[in-house]
């Protein structure tokens, strides 16, 4: 047993991976490595929610397992592995289905916003979407979840859930928390958001009022960590700013922001230190800088996943190293929520 709090996070390998789901999360896990027991997926299951090209949601999934790799996450600090190969997320998915009520999840705007997309023919899963995100957090007893922004209300509802069942199933000592027993905690931890204030919010290059998202309609806003040098500098060019010509000290226009929050970002360097790079220069300086810092960044991660991609025997030898480490983890916890529901010992 691990006496490290746990960090947990994941990507949706829906497409590829872009420099918003780089800022706002995988970027921030690397840390974490050195002092925390990480486990880090990609949540293929999540991905279905909306229809996927079969060929390129599996070729996703290894970019996406290959890319966290390039960023340094490494397989023998962390527990790596892909979503659907450990059953458990589903089967716990469909308890907290049955202790979740539809108000809380129609108030969840990330359902409000995607299900507007699709008329009256709402696919379910993405209505039940959040509970599948808590199941992944509450299997693996996390204490942290380092997201973007946009999971933050997803946080909660874990939060809530997590409270709910440790309610309604109580250890059967509960005044022994500390105990090495399973049966004598609460069920679940009630995990925290780890929200980055730089990077929690990377928006469209082309709709600054919209985050930056895997599926804008405008590929010119959303820049790939699979992009070509070339790509990058273009989508960077063309980003839009703001009606003005030159940076101002007091206040930037939403496009403006977010070049120097990205650039911020991938320099490590303080917002302020930046804008002040920059104040009373031309936006074109911002633009051509801000592409230099990205291809400069952004190159050596997709040259190295590329390079992992190409030993597939070797990933898919992580992956199986994965799956079973996380199963015996999430196997053990499911046993437990089972128990103290009533159902028969399996
Ligand atoms: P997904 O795949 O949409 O995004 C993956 C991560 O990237 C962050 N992110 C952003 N951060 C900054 N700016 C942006 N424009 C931006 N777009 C995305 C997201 O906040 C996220 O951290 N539901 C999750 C996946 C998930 C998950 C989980 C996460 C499933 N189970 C358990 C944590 C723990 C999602 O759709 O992420």
């Amino acid at each position: 047993m691990t006496l490290k709090k746990t960090v947990l996070s994941a990507v949706q390998p829906s497409n590829q991976i872009h420099i918003g789901n780089y800022l706002g999360a995988i970027k921030n896990w690397v840390p974490y490595q050195e002092h925390y027991d990480c486990v880090f997926f990609a949540v293929d299951l999540h991905s279905i929610t909306v229809r996927q090209d079969p060929e390129a949601l599996r070729e996703n999934t290894y970019h996406a397992i290959a890319t966290y790799m390039a960023c340094g996450i490494d397989p023998k600090k962390a527990l790596l592995f892909v979503q659907s190969h450990v059953p458990e997320h589903a089967e716990l998915a469909w308890i907290l289905t049955c202790h979740a009520n539809m108000g809380e999840l129609s108030r969840m705007t990330q359902f409000k916003d995607k299900s507007q997309k699709h008329g009256t023919q709402i696919p379910i899963g993405l209505f039940t979407y959040p509970l599948l995100m808590a199941a992944d957090i509450l299997l693996y007893q996390t204490h942290l979840v380092p997201v973007g922004e946009d999971q933050k209300q997803h946080l909660e509802l874990t939060r809530d859930l997590a409270e709910r069942m440790n309610n309604a199933y109580p250890s059967k000592d509960a005044s022994n928390d500390n105990s090495k027993d399973d049966s004598s905690r609460p069920l679940f931890v009630v995990p925290e958001p780890m929200i980055s204030k730089a990077g929690g919010r990377i928006m469209s290059l082309q709709d600054p009022e919209s985050k930056m998202s895997k599926s804008d309609p405008n590929p010119a806003g959303c820049v790939f960590l699979n992009d070509s040098d070339k790509e990058i500098e273009k989508k960077f060019k063309r980003a839009v700013t703001d009606s003005g010509t030159e940076v101002s000290a007091e206040t930037q226009a939403p496009g403006v922001r977010n070049l120097l929050e990205i650039q911020a970002c991938l320099l490590e360097e303080p917002y302020d230190a930046v804008l002040g790079r920059y104040v009373g220069k031309g936006y074109g300086y911002l633009k051509v800088d801000t592409a230099n810092v990205a291809v400069e960044k952004l190159k050596p991660i997709r040259e190295k996943t590329a390079e992992i991609l190409k030993d597939r025997a070797q990933l898919e030898q992580i992956l199986a190293e994965g799956r079973e480490a996380a199963r015996a983890r999430a196997e053990k916890l499911l046993n437990e929520v089972y128990k103290r529901i009533g159902f028969v010992r399996r």
